[in-house]
């Protein structure tokens, strides 16, 4: 079995910029004296962007030094929460949903297709050009618009297809910025065939 030896952070490890203290220090500014510790996610998120998406040791334990919390409490907070990452990611994280609908819809083609593209064969497994790792995460909330995955944390991409998916990510390597949203261009969660019902216009008086 592998041992890992813990190795307390040192100075200098992880520090804000000055430009994040500052940030920091506003979110802090946000609640009342004395409750500084719910400012966790705040400053757990601005040093995961500043750390290239995500979070040593250092850094986590630098924020409880930040907010004067146990360590112990902000690492159960990040090991909590799936958009915080305690390894290197990828530029981009493709975070496929595979819960029920999702599922359902082909999630399992979708992750496939996800890993072909950036060329990795496991979960979390950062891609030779540094630019993608594939997540899974629960149900991202867009059930009806599934297939879908969510890139860093940031915009949806729904109604994929395998084709549409690698489309996404090879756009995002290029350096474009793909439309999120539904992929088949849909529009909100209207039928995938067209209207089901009110197709006539009827005039109400
Ligand atoms: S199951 Fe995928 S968004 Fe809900």
């Amino acid at each position: 079995m592998k041992v890992t030896t813990y190795i307390p952070p040192q100075p200098g490890d992880f520090e804000f910029t000055p430009e994040n203290i500052e940030k920091a220090k506003s979110y802090i500014a946000r609640y009342p004296e004395g409750r500084q510790a719910s400012a966790v996610l705040w400053l757990l998120y601005l040093a995961q962007e500043q750390n290239d998406g995500w979070l040593s040791v250092p850094a986590i334990e630098y924020v409880a030094q930040f907010l004067n919390m146990a360590p112990i409490r902000v690492h159960e907070v990040v090991s909590f929460y799936t958009m915080f990452k305690r390894r290197p990611v990828g530029r981009y994280q493709i975070q496929v949903c595979r819960t029920t609908s999702c599922w359902l819809r082909g999630s399992d083609e979708i992750t496939k297709a996800c890993m072909e593209e950036a060329g990795v064969s496991r979960f979390e497994e950062v891609s030779a050009d540094g630019f993608f790792s594939v997540i899974e995460v629960e149900c991202l909330g867009a059930c009806c618009n599934a297939p879908v995955f969510q890139v860093s944390n940031e915009h949806y991409y729904e109604d994929l297809t395998p084709e549409s998916a690698k489309a996404v990510m090879k756009a995002l390597r290029n350096g474009e910025a793909p439309q999120p949203g539904s992929q088949t261009g849909r529009i909100s969660s209207e039928p995938e065939g067209g209207l089901t019902t009110l197709t006539t216009l009827q005039e109400t008086t």
